[in-house]
């Protein structure tokens, strides 16, 4: 099965990451009676109002009944059957409206259906199985072919198989298969205590959940060895030693790479897993360095340094205050006359993917009129072995004017 990328705003288990809902099944390959008792005995244990069960499930089996299966494939949404075809299992999930002790109507009857049904998917992700949950069916039909009593309301089928070829479906879904996976932010669908009150994750949660969920190698912004773009600003600088700073150090490469130059290099991240991940890598390569957690926004950092290193942290932050308050740590902790090395994305680049800001040369010097002076500024690209089509940079030195 092809594996969707997200992007997640903290950390989740593996359970809930990976669980979505492709269109690939393998037709030849039947559900086992005992994985099909297990995802609906999750169903069986979900919570429900009362503890009323509201739900029933059908089972339409291609290898045990081919005669429903058809039945209920033939109900689907044409476009929905052109996929739902290739899984061996389709579950009609129905949800019976009124209470059992009293016969007055269960409000809660839909939800609590849908509750047991991601149980169900999600024990299926689990053993390795696929699921993907319809909405599109005709509902009157379907309970006419599979004898659902008229009281009941039909809420949803959901097809369930091994994982299958990508290559084996329609040309228009296999896109779909390896597309982007979204989300709208948290931020827009969590209130802090009223109605449209703001609630923001913590800034680590989505860097650490970066970093959990992929190995450094695999990161975009990995980059084996220090970025030429560095390499040629400090033989340019002839800077050869004194103390640096990595900031938002990452995988912890950069790091490494100025500390073997001669630097005396302190490196820090918001996220923990970047921090081990530099400590780790200092230990292999037997050099020393010092490196904690660190937010660059609110640094408890103090004794200033002779050279700073921004490798794709400045980009991310798309607020004002943001902004200003990176601007600040670093009026604090570069010494007069000291150099930031800074690289960014371009505004040239157009790509969905990558941080919020991009920026032009013009952009820089206005953002770092106060403090500061821009020496250089060259079009260039973040080249990384992770991506084939490098993304458009902008590579600065900057100097700290005396306050
Ligand atoms: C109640 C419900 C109805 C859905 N109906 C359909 C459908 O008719 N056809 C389809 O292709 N996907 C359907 N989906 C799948 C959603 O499009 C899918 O869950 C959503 O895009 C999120 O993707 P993910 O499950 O991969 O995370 C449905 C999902 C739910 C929960
Ligand atoms: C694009 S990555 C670049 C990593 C590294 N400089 C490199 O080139 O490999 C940006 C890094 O900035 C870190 N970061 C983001 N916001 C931060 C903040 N407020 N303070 C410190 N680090 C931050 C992230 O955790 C991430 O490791």
């Amino acid at each position: 099965m092809a594996q969707q990328r997200m992007n997640v705003q903290a950390p989740v288990k593996r359970l809930f990451a990976k669980r979505w809902s492709t269109r690939a099944f393998n037709p030849d390959k039947p559900v086992e009676k005992e994985q099909l008792a297990s995802c609906l005995e999750a169903a069986r244990w979900a919570p429900s109002c009362f503890g009323e069960q509201p739900w029933h499930y059908i089972i339409a089996d291609r290898f045990a009944d081919a005669e429903n299966w058809h039945k209920a494939l033939a109900t689907l949404a044409p476009k929905n059957q052109l996929w739902a075809r290739h899984a061996p299992v389709l579950i009609v999930a129905v949800a019976e409206h009124a209470f059992s002790h009293n016969g007055n109507p269960n409000r809660w009857a839909e939800y609590d259906t849908g509750q047991a049904t991601i149980c169900l998917c999600l024990q299926a992700m689990q053993l390795g199985l696929a699921t993907h949950q319809m909405g599109g069916f005709d509902a009157d039909t379907l309970k006419q072919q599979l004898a659902i009593p008229e009281t009941m309301h039909v809420m949803s089928v959901t097809a369930l198989g091994y994982p299958g070829d990508v290559a084996a479906l329609d040309d228009d879904f296999q896109p779909m298969e390896s597309a982007s996976r979204t989300r709208k932010p948290l931020q827009e669908i969590v209130h802090a205590g009223l109605w449209g009150d703001a609630w923001k994750p913590p800034a680590a949660a989505g860097w650490e959940a970066r970093y959990q969920e992929t190995s450094v190698e695999r990161l975009p912004w990995f980059h084996h060895g220090l970025d030429a773009d560095f390499e040629r600003a400090l033989a340019q600088s002839e800077l050869t030693e004194g103390a640096a700073l990595d900031i938002g150090c990452g995988p912890g490469t950069q790091t490494i790479a100025l500390a073997k130059r001669g630097f005396t290099v302190t490196a820090t991240d918001i996220s923990h897993s970047a921090v081990e991940s530099t400590l780790q890598l200092a230990e292999a390569e037997n050099v020393s360095i010092t490196c904690h957690v660190d937010d660059v926004l609110d640094s408890r950092l103090s004794d200033p340094f002779d050279l700073i290193l921004d490798r794709g942290i400045f980009h991310c932050f798309d607020e004002n205050a943001d902004q200003q308050a990176y601007l600040a740590t670093l009026r604090r902790l570069l010494k007069p006359q000291g150099l930031l090395l800074l690289k960014c994305f371009h505004k040239d680049e157009k790509s969905e993917m990558g941080p919020p800001c991009r920026y032009h040369e013009t952009d820089i010097r206005r953002l770092f009129a106060d403090g500061f002076e821009l020496i250089e500024a060259q079009n260039t690209y973040f080249t990384s072995a992770a991506m084939e089509k490098p993304p458009k940079a902008l590579f600065c030195i900057i100097r700290r004017l005396a306050s």
